[in-house]
C-alpha cells in the first residue's frame, strides 16, 4: 500500500502586542517610510508578558491545529518544533510543548536551520510518514525573536516579530500531499547571520554580556543577496523535482522575510504572477520558522487554497541555509462537531493535572530515595560502630 502524507491541520497564534513602525521610530533612528519602503513590514507582533515565551506561543498554535485536524494531542507520534530563539538550549521547547498538550505518545525535538527549519521540519515529517516510521507528526515553526534583538541596532530590529505556526502531517492512501523538498546549506556564510554568544564556543560571560554578544548580528546586503538567487532557484528546483511546471504551481507562499527579496527573486528571475505569491509581512514583519506556517494557515482561512491545489514553500536563512517543498493540498476535513470541541477543553487542564502528578510522583520517589540513601549511611555507620565495639 502506497503511503502519502498530508497536511490534515494547521493553526496559528502571535501575541498581542502590536508594535508599529512609527513606535520604532521613537526609539531608534528610523522611519515608517524606511522600514515599508525597504521591507515591506507596518507593524509585527511582540510578546511583552514575562511568562510569554517561544513554547507558550507554539502551544497555542499546537492546539490550533490538533483542533482543526480534529486528533487528538494522544495521536501524535512525534513533534517537531523548528526554532532558533527555543526556551532553553535544553530541554527541547518540543518536549514543553509535548508535555503542555498531552501528547503522550509522542517523540519531540527541536530543530535548527534557522527560518528555512519549518520545511526542513515538513522534509523530515515526510520522510517518517512514508517510511512507515510515524502515522502522524506535527510540525511547529515558533519564535520569539524580539527577545534575541538589540532594541538600539536598526539594522536588526525593525525587521523581525514573534509568532507560532503549526501543521499536523498524516499518513493517507491517496495520493498527493507532500510531493518533493530541496533542501541546501552553505556554512561558509555562517558569519553573515549570527547570534554568537551564549553556546559552547563563546559562553555566557560578563565580558559577551558588555559586548552585546547575546543579540542578532547581521550583515544585511549579504544576506539580501543570498536570499534572492536561492529562493529563485530553490523554486524552479523543486518544482522540477516534483516532475511539475511553474504553470502547474497555483500558490507560492515564502518566507515572509522582505517584499523586495520576494520581488526580486520568484516574481522577477521565475516570472511568477504576483497574485499567485502569498504575502502577510507587512502585519508580522519577519517571524522566522514561523512566517511559512502563519502564512499558510492565513492563505487557506482567506479561500487561497483549494483541494488539489500545488503549492510551494520555500524560505532562506543563517547557517546559511534554504528549503523548498512541494505539496498537493488535500481535501478540508470536515467541521469539528461540538462534543469534540468541548472534548479539548476538558483534555488542556486533564493533562496539566496529569502532567503535575508526573512532577509531584518524581520529587516523593527523589524524597523517599534520599531517606533511603540516608538510612543505609546510619545503618554503615551501626555497623562501623558495631566494629570498633567488639575490636
Ligand atoms: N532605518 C533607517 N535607515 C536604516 C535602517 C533603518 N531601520 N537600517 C539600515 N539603515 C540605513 C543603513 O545604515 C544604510 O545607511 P548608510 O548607507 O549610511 O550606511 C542605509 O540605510 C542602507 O542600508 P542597506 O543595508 O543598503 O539597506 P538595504 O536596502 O539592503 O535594506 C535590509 C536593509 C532591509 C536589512 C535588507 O538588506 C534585507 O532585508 N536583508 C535581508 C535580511 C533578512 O532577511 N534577514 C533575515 C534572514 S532569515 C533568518 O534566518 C532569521
Amino acid at each position: 500500500m502506497a503511503r502519502y502524507s498530508h497536511i490534515v491541520g494547521w493553526g496559528m497564534y502571535v501575541p498581542e502586542r502590536v508594535v508599529t513602525n512609527d513606535d520604532l521610530a521613537k526609539i531608534v533612528e528610523t522611519s515608517d517610510e524606511w522600514i515599508r519602503t525597504r521591507t515591506g513590514i507596518r507593524e509585527r507582533h511582540i510578546v511583552d508578558k514575562p511568562n510569554e515565551s517561544t513554547s507558550t506561543l507554539a502551544i497555542r498554535a499546537a492546539r490550533a491545529a490538533l483542533e482543526k485536524a480534529g486528533l487528538p494531542p494522544t495521536a501524535l507520534d512525534l513533534i517537531i518544533v523548528a526554532t532558533s530563539s527555543p526556551d532553553h538550549l535544553f530541554p527541547a521547547t518540543a518536549c514543553i510543548v509535548q508535555d503542555a498538550i498531552g501528547a503522550t505518545r509522542a517523540g519531540a525535538y527541536d530543530l535548527s536551520a534557522a527560518c528555512s527549519g519549518f520545511v526542513y521540519g515538513m522534509a523530515m515529517a515526510h520522510g517518517l510518514i512514508v517510511s512507515g516510521q510515524a502515522d502522524t507528526v506535527m510540525v511547529i515553526g515558533a519564535e520569539t525573536l524580539s527577545r534575541l534583538v538589540d532594541w538600539s541596532d536598526r539594522n536588526t530590529c525593525v525587521l523581525f516579530g514573534d509568532g507560532a505556526g503549526a501543521v499536523i502531517m498524516q499518513a493517507r492512501e491517496e495520493p498527493g500531499g507532500f510531493l518533493a523538498s530541496v533542501l541546501g546549506a552553505d556554512g561558509s556564510g555562517a558569519n553573515l547571520l549570527t547570534l554568537p554568544a551564549g553556546g559552547s564556543k563563546l559562553p555566557a560571560s560578563v565580558d559577551t554580556v558588555r559586548n552585546g554578544d547575546h543579540y542578532i548580528k547581521m550583515d544585511g546586503r549579504a544576506v539580501f543577496r543570498f536570499a534572492t538567487r536561492v529562493m529563485a532557484e530553490a523554486t524552479r528546483e523543486v518544482v522540477e523535482r516534483a516532475g511539475l511546471t511553474l504553470d502547474d504551481v497555483e500558490l507560492i507562499i515564502p518566507h515572509q522575510a522582505n517584499t523586495r527579496i520576494i520581488e526580486s527573486s520568484v516574481v522577477k528571475q521565475l516570472k511568477f504572477p504576483p497574485e499567485k505569491v502569498f504575502i502577510n509581512l507587512d502585519r508580522y514583519g519577519n517571524t522566522s520558522t514561523a512566517s511559512i506556517p502563519i502564512a499558510l494557515t492565513e492563505a487557506v482561512e482567506q479561500g487561497r487554497v483549494q483541494p488539489g491545489d500545488h503549492i510551494v514553500f520555500v524560505g532562506f536563512g543563517a547557517g546559511l541555509t534554504w528549503a523548498a517543498a512541494l505539496i498537493q493540498w488535500a481535501p478540508p476535513t470536515p467541521e469539528l462537531p461540538t462534543w469534540k470541541r468541548f472534548w479539548y477543553k476538558v483534555w488542556y487542564p486533564w493533562s496539566r493535572i496529569l502532567s503535575g502528578y508526573r512532577r509531584l510522583r518524581r520529587r516523593l520517589f527523589a524524597a523517599w530515595l534520599g531517606t533511603k540513601e540516608r538510612s543505609q549511611e546510619e545503618l554503615e555507620s551501626l555497623r562501623s560502630r558495631t566494629r570498633r565495639d567488639t575490636e
